[in-house]
């Protein structure tokens, strides 16, 4: 299965990719148009088909290509925004919404998986969260205290399921895991089954919304629809919640352990980044998945050493044997610590989006996709006003959140340049890449391990900021919002919608003219 970066991770391993259906959609109409085949849109997409309505999803790669295959599939019954956070800044009936509605998303997770019979290593498992310090265990003591309070089912632990020395622990009762790749095909063929239409390599090039309608201009023709949900992290263009959301890159590691000790259950740390584990069980192999080391995308210079770090960290706890897998994915940090589900800020009202959603995407999912399915069906939805995209809640420290934005910029090339111009081109070790200056202007070069140079401009397509290199994905990053492209310029990942301009090097042009 193709993902989003160079490196591949566990689950991308174990599938195909999802099997494509060939045809235009040109003309065609639809009630609901999904965008993006992730864990959110095929589950949104299966919901909605069965509640009766006709649905597309147009994935512009592949399903899982994003986030969904990188995720190391936590289900659990909080957010990343602890309770006590979440009652300090939204109250306690925040809180108690919130572990209503993250019971449904996990109720929806085992409905989804008995009806349809999916076999995605489904697994139920106690989730621990344990303070290794004075200040931890004091913050623990307040999570705990505000957990019990919101009515989720929590208890104090004298145990943990990793052998790290810890203080206090709390563990959450009756989490889960999946294989988040086999899970959502699972869905996808339910959802063709009751009639759904899936499209990948299907790229939304544009979408106008007019009274009661959407077009969407997609590779594959126009299609109107009477609804249009962006399920593709971020949503595309110019949006009020690339100022809410900032992007995140998290490393995971699987690794086989020696003595064949793997954990039991689910385990958090509570640093900053945090730690998180988990075992994968295959039919003759174990891994023991961990994942950290999460940084502002396009903000670290060293990717690679992030998962020098991870692995540092496994190996000072575990013996480890193996590093099988590693992989990075991306995340977005909502400003305030929930996710953003509902109608799209400036959408006149056909436009929907859920993004914002931490490390905790999965079941972030899951609650969109009964959120939005309710708001399509008109029907009433508890959680509605307090997910909603549109609140307004001002939070101390705003101002810096959004202060993401660096060096904004427009610059243009010709489309061949000449090498002996190129500042620093030489130097380029085989393997490595850079912004470096062409007469003055920016130009992010990369040189494959063979020599070959791709050369793109680093100017965003999104809102014009300069890209930063990913050694580790072998991709360019932008650290404003997000967006990511291939060696060749190509979207990787949104809100970007329009590539990265390639550009020659003509190393000849000089004794050729
Ligand atoms: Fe917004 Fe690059 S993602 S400027």
């Amino acid at each position: 299965m193709q993902r989003d970066g160079a490196n591949t991770s566990l689950w991308q391993h174990q599938v195909e990719d999802y099997p494509s259906r060939q045809g235009s959609l040109d003309g065609q109409q639809f009630d609901v148009i999904i965008v993006g085949g992730g864990v959110t849109g095929i589950t949104t997409a299966l919901q909605l088909q069965k509640a009766g309505k006709k649905v597309l999803v147009a994935e512009s790669h592949h399903l899982c290509f994003g986030t969904t295959g990188g995720t190391t599939a936590h289900l659990n019954s909080f957010l990343d925004k602890s309770y006590d956070d979440i009652e300090k800044d939204f109250g306690e009936d925040a809180a108690q919404l919130v572990v209503s509605a993250t019971g449904k998303a996990l109720e929806l997770y085992r409905s989804n998986i008995e009806e349809y019979q999916i076999d995605c290593d489904y697994r139920q498992k106690d989730g621990y969260l344990y303070a290794v310090t004075d200040e931890q265990s004091e913050k623990l003591d307040s999570i705990f205290e505000a957990s019990v309070r919101a009515g989720v089912e929590v208890v104090r632990s004298e145990r943990i399921p990793v052998p790290v020395e810890f203080k206090k622990a709390i563990v959450y009762r009756e989490q889960a895991q999946v294989h988040p790749a086999k899970y959502v095909y699972g869905l996808a063929k339910a959802f063709e089954a009751a009639g759904g239409v899936i499209m990948q390599n299907c790229h939304v090039n544009d979408v106008v919304e007019s009274d009661e309608m959407v077009v969407a201009d997609t590779s594959l023709g126009p299609v109107k629809g009477t609804y249009l949900i962006y399920a593709t992290h971020i949503p595309p263009g110019i949006n009020l919640l690339h100022f809410r959301c900032a992007p995140y890159r998290s490393y995971a590691i699987a690794v086989e352990l020696k003595s064949g000790d793997y954990p039991d259950g689910l385990a958090y740390d509570m640093f900053d980044p945090y730690h998180y584990y988990r075992t994968h069980e295959t039919a003759d192999k174990k891994y023991l998945v961990i994942g950290g080391e999460d940084h502002k995308t396009g903000h670290e210079k060293f990717t690679d050493s992030c998962f020098a770090q991870l692995e540092a960290h496994a190996r000072s706890y575990f013996d480890v044997g193996t590093v099988a897998f590693r992989w990075s994915s991306q995340f977005f940090e909502p400003a305030d610590g929930l996710p953003y589900i509902g109608l799209l800020p400036g959408s006149t009202g056909n436009i929907l989006v859920a993004t914002g959603y931490s490390g905790i995407g999965m079941i972030c999912s899951h609650i969109s996709a009964l959120l939005l399915t309710d708001l399509i069906m008109k029907k009433e939805n508890a959680y509605a006003a307090l997910f909603n995209p549109n609140r307004v809640k001002p939070v101390a420290g705003f101002a810096n959140f959004v202060k993401e934005n660096v060096d904004v910029v427009t610059e243009f090339f010709e489309k061949r340049l000449e090498a002996e111009k190129i500042e620093g081109l030489n130097e380029l070790a085989p393997g490595e890449a850079r912004v470096v200056r062409y007469e003055g202007k920016k130009l992010a070069v990369y040189k494959d391990p063979q020599g070959k140079v791709y050369a793109v401009n680093p100017v965003c397509t999104h809102a014009k900021c300069v890209v930063s290199w990913n050694g580790s994905e072998k991709s360019w990053d932008c650290p404003c919002h997000g967006a990511r492209y291939d060696l060749d310029g190509k979207v990787l990942t949104g809100p970007a919608r329009k590539g990265l301009e390639p550009v020659s090097i003509d190393v000849f042009h000089k004794h050729s003219t």
